[in-house]
């Protein structure tokens, strides 16, 4: 079983998950604050009247592992975990399927170019207080990359205009390799924004796939069956045919311009883009706008976590490889202390010299594009007794384990991640190593107080 986007909103709003605004609401801070409110009570959600727009916005549908999992499941009570959706992803990855072109589709309802073009008639919200103006944040973009495949991302997307856009390249996306790409060898750019893509092709587009694999063919292979496509008015690009609206776009590589949002770490980024001209909007009869909680927000936040997800699995499975004693590596990434990763490495340990050893190497770790110090802000190193996929377990290691202030270590000449908005003018922002491991001469006093055969206690066997 598959189920599409309205077939999930369909189900929320049976089960009482998914409630309908009909109160007219204003896009700039009213409409986030109640999303924001609307988050902390898992709840999805239609605003039916937005000053100024002419269609319906909805968002709050992935607002936990288990409501992703519902694409697959009977009933979000059915348990789906991050690895559940990552490993769907990289089976898709090595099973891509390809995509199926058709003439026309639910997409092509309604066609506007030229003057009918009007961002400023869509319920797009300005999330936060310094944010440069209104933001899509749910919009999948689909462009060719030079390889000449089709590329898909989450890219978030300010409205300059009536007719005018600047879509968001991270330092860690295909999309910015692109921008590069065309603009040294002076060819047309189109990018082709989609909102209310199938949750298949979400999944996708947040997910990083090797260069030659395509999201779309992922997203088919997620799916169970071949994506079902629609050539767009004014390029080559190909999009979902049953997705809610598409917003075709050309860009102009040479005008650059800067904008400012709320980023996913509960930070403000401001970054450079190249401005865009939209030359297109087709959409369904009945189209709905996809809006998701902008910031430090559960939905996307579920999203990225499968952006690093392949990432992460290969990383720790790298250091594990290059380091014989380490036993157990876990990289967690959880905004709420921040957008960069913290890399927990369990070692069994033969010398008080190994733990500073283990965090430089894992430091250089090379990821790829860059060294993983890139991307993480701290590397903590705990004995074989402490449970590495435990955070709670990892912070008991370090204010119980550390006597020694020369345990704590500090790198204050990496480059960072743009992301890290602390970075110095010269890119640069502290890293921080911890030995949280018992020095040697203490090896019998930190010992952990546990319970001998614990886990072969069943309490059935002694409950009536
Ligand atoms: C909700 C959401 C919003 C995102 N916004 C952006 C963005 O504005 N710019 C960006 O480069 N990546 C953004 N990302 C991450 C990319 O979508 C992700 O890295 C993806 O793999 C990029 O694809 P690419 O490497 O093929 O370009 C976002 C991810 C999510 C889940």
């Amino acid at each position: 079983m598959r189920r599409g986007f309205r077939q999930i909103m369909d189900l929320l709003e049976d089960t009482g998950d998914l409630v309908r605004i009909k109160r007219e609401v204003d896009p700039k801070f009213e409409m986030s604050a109640i999303m924001k409110k609307l988050e902390a009570e898992n709840k999805a959600f239609i605003f039916e009247n937005i000053k100024n727009a002419d269609m319906p916005a909805v968002g709050g549908l992935f607002t936990s592992m288990s409501r992703i999992g519902l694409i697959f499941n009977e009933n979000s009570s059915e348990e789906f975990t991050l690895d559940d959706a990552g490993q769907k992803v990289i089976a898709a990855i090595e099973n891509p399927t390809p995509t199926t072109e058709v003439d026309t589709g639910p997409i092509k309802d309604i066609v506007l170019t030229g003057d009918q073009v009007d961002l400023r008639k869509l319920p797009v919200p300005t999330f936060f207080e310094l944010d440069t103006g209104p933001f899509i944040t749910a919009a999948v973009g689909i462009f060719r990359k030079p390889e000449g495949h089709l590329n898909v991302g989450f890219y978030r997307v300010l409205i300059v205009d009536r007719n005018h856009v600047l879509i968001n390249a991270s330092g860690l996306s295909d999309l910015r390799k692109s921008y590069d790409w065309y603009r040294e060898n002076d060819k047309k750019m189109s990018i082709a924004m989609v909102l209310g893509a199938p949750p298949w092709l979400l999944m996708a587009a947040a997910s990083k796939s090797p260069d030659d694999v395509s999201e779309l063919e992922v997203a088919g292979s997620i799916a169970g069956s071949s994506l079902q496509m629609v050539r767009c008015e004014h390029s080559d690009l190909l999009v979902p045919a049953d997705a809610e609206m598409v917003i075709e776009t050309v860009v102009d590589l040479h005008e650059m311009v800067s904008n400012t949002m709320g980023e996913f770490g509960a930070q403000y980024g401001t970054e450079l883009a190249p401005l865009s001209e939209v030359t297109a909007i087709t959409k369904r009869q009945d189209a709905m706008f996809y809006t998701l909680m902008a910031g430090r927000a559960k939905e996307h936040n579920n999203l990225g976590y499968l952006t690093i997800y392949g990432l992460a699995k290969s990383i720790e499975d790298k250091i594990k490889e290059s380091i014989p004693f380490v036993k157990q590596v876990t990289i967690h990434f959880d905004t709420r202390i921040g957008p960069l990763m913290h890399v927990v490495i369990s070692i069994a340990k033969e010398s008080d010299d190994q733990p500073e050893q283990v965090i430089r190497e894992a430091f250089n770790t090379n990821i790829g594009f860059f060294d993983l110090s890139w991307m993480a802000k701290r590397v903590i190193i705990v004995d074989e007794d402490v449970d590495t996929t435990n955070m709670d377990d990892v912070e008991w290691a370090t204010w119980t384990r550390i006597g020694r202030a020369e345990k704590i270590h500090l790198f204050p000449d990496f480059v960072t991640w743009e992301i890290d908005r602390s970075a110095l003018p010269d890119k640069t922002s502290v890293r921080v190593g911890i030995d949280a491991t018992k020095d040697m001469d203490y090896v019998d006093d930190l010992v952990k107080p546990i319970i001998p055969g614990i886990d072969d206690i069943d309490l059935k066997d002694y409950l009536d």
